[in-house]
């Protein structure tokens, strides 16, 4: 098994938007939504496959926070068939590498307390629980903000 990780275009929208429904059902964002991330200039947005087929994706945005640049993960879904394959883990580190690059040294998150194939995903990856975020989602699902500090 081959993985190889890309920046994510347009031309992936379709694919992503599927892996997007198939990941979420009321939180899923729509294509318009994916579309304007794919094209936002302060978003990050990586694809991975497997043998040429669009197996997950990630999406980050930066921006300006009191006193540096933050990374905010918006997104990371992977395709019910390829997981835990460690395509996850390997969007998580492409995009913290490109944050990296970026002089970002903060990165965070929200995440469903619910959630536990994430949660436990970004312990793995070195991601501290910093709070609870109370009727975060909706029909008052709590929510957990989630923070790493990244290292050049
Ligand atoms: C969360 C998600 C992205 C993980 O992707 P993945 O490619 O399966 O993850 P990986 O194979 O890289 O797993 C890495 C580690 O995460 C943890 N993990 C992943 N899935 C897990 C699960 N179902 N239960 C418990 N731990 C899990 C494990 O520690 C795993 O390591 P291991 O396989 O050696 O035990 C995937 O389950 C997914 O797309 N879920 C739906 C979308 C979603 O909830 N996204 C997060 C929104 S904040």
């Amino acid at each position: 098994m081959f993985i190889t990780v890309q920046q994510a275009t347009t031309k992936d929208l379709e694919t992503l938007y599927e892996i997007e429904r198939e990941c979420f059902t009321t939180e899923a964002f729509t294509k318009e939504q994916i579309a304007y991330l794919l094209k936002n200039p302060d978003a990050v947005s990586l694809v991975a496959q497997i043998d040429d087929e669009n197996a997950g994706f990630i999406i980050g945005l930066t921006y300006r926070g009191n006193k540096a640049r933050i990374g905010h993960i918006y997104t990371i879904d992977v395709a019910v068939k390829h997981r835990r394959k460690g395509i996850g883990l390997r969007l998580l580190n492409e995009l913290e590498q490109i944050f990296v690059k970026k002089s970002i040294k903060i990165c965070h998150l929200e995440v469903r307390i619910d959630n536990v194939a994430a949660r436990e995903l970004y312990h793995k990856q070195g991601y501290i629980e910093m709070r609870r975020l109370k009727d975060y989602y909706p029909v008052g699902i709590h929510g957990v903000q989630l923070k790493k500090k990244l290292e050049a």
